[in-house]
Order: C-alpha cells, then sequence, then structure tokens
C-alpha cells in the first residue's frame, strides 16, 4: 500500500513549500491539489463564466479534462492537452479557485483524480480537505496554519522582493476574505481533521517546520 502524507491549511501557511521540500527529502511525489481547482477556474474564467453562474459551471465542467503529469520531477497540469501551469498562480485564479471550489461537482471530479493518483504512489498531498476527505486513511496528517499577520507579511515580502508593489492591510484583507470562504463552504470546508497534527509556523522557519513535520512523519513510519 502506498504511503500517503496529507497536508491541509489555509493560503499562505506554507505548504507548497513545506510539502515541495519533504518530498524532495524523502523521494514522494508531491501533489499540489490547490493547481487542479485553479486549473479548473482559469477554463471557467476563459469561457466567460461567473463564479457564482453554478449551472453554467456545472455544464461546461465536463468540457475540462484536467491531467497531471510530472516533468523534471515539477507537477505540471495539463488542461485539454495544453501546459497551463505557468498561468495558474494568478490572484485572479486564486480567488477564481477558492470561489469555484465550493460547488460539489467541481470536488467530485477532482477528488477522484487525486484519489487516483495517491493510490499506487507515495505522496505528500497539499490542499484544503486531503485529510477529512480525499484521502481519510492517510498515514500521516499534518494541519499546517500561520496568523492571519503572519501569512499577510510572507506574501507581502515574496512580492516586494520580486519587484511589485504590495499593500499589507490589502494583502491581510484577502487572507482573511479567503479563509472565510474556505472554512465556511458547506463542500468539504477546510478544517483540521481529528487525527491530524496541528503545525503553527507563525515563530518558525522553513528548516524548522520541515524538521518538525519530518520527527512527525518519522515517528509514525516505524
Ligand atoms: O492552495 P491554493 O491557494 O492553490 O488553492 C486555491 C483554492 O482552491 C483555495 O482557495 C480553495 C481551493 N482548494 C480546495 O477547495 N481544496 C483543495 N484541496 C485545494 C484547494
Amino acid at each position: 500500500m502506498a504511503f500517503n502524507i496529507a497536508i491541509d491549511g489555509p493560503a499562505g501557511a506554507g505548504k507548497s513549500t513545506i510539502a515541495k521540500t519533504l518530498a524532495k527529502q524523502m523521494n514522494y511525489v508531491y501533489v499540489d491539489t490547490g493547481a487542479m481547482y485553479r486549473a479548473m477556474a482559469y477554463y471557467f474564467l476563459n469561457q466567460g463564466i461567473a463564479a457564482d453562474d453554478e449551472a453554467s459551471i456545472a455544464a461546461a465542467v465536463d468540457g475540462a479534462d484536467v491531467t497531471i503529469r510530472y516533468e523534471n520531477d515539477a507537477q505540471q497540469v495539463y488542461l485539454n492537452g495544453e501546459n497551463i501551469t505557468g498561468y495558474l498562480r494568478t490572484e485572479e485564479v486564486g480567488n477564481m479557485a477558492s470561489s469555484t471550489s465550493v460547488y460539489p461537482i467541481v470536488r467530485k471530479k477532482l477528488v477522484a483524480l487525486q484519489q487516483k493518483l495517491a493510490k499506487t504512489t507515495d505522496v505528500i498531498m497539499d490542499g484544503r480537505d486531503i485529510g477529512t476527505c480525499v484521502l481519510p486513511n492517510a498515514q500521516v496528517k499534518i494541519y499546517l496554519t500561520a496568523s492571519v499577520q503572519t501569512r499577510a507579511k510572507r506574501r507581502y515580502d515574496e512580492l516586494i522582493t520580486k519587484g511589485e508593489t504590495a499593500d499589507l492591510e490589502q494583502i491581510a484583507a484577502d487572507i482573511e476574505e479567503r479563509d472565510y470562504r474556505d472554512m465556511h463552504r458547506d463542500a468539504s470546508p477546510l478544517k483540521q481533521a481529528e487525527d491530524a497534527v496541528l503545525v503553527d509556523s507563525s515563530e518558525m522557519n522553513i528548516e524548522e517546520v520541515v524538521a518538525a513535520i519530518t520527527a512527525i512523519v518519522k515517528e509514525k513510519q516505524v
């Protein structure tokens, strides 16, 4: 049976950075499920469908064929045969993903794909509902979080380093709004699984978080 590690938590908690590092260290496959919701969102945006138009979204879901491939150890997301990985990390796509991931028809399609990937492969999968819904039998479940202020400051620093302008207050407000939406939707809301270990990275750097999670994984492997 494959060994599965589930990492859930709010936007900006550092899930993908940590999961990528751990996957490399352990020679596991990193599965970024947010990128799949972003791919669907990208498709809906290109079709001109509004986030609140559930009927049009339901009618469009089958037209989006999302597949995942690994090229040079990095996850690539294909939509109807085209590699769209480079278009997914914008605020517009992220907000659309948060809004359209509330629909069960969208979730059903992507959860099936995620479960298929984890069945035969040792994975570290990050998202919002991995420990609670996608991989309820994962051998390790982590709930990785950090305060809104910490997450906003990390995002702010990232944008400033890239030479972009940023407004810390606005970023914090956007994070709060996204958290609220992800935690209060009816379908698989973000919450800590009962058997997940809570890691609060507010006062930790990346190395410390990786070390903490590595220790949790080692405990479960014996
Ligand atoms: O992790 P991310 O920011 O790339 O995710 C984008 C949105 O996708 C997030 O706001 C909520 C949704 N999502 C989800 O509902 N379930 C997941 N397992 C992963 C992401």
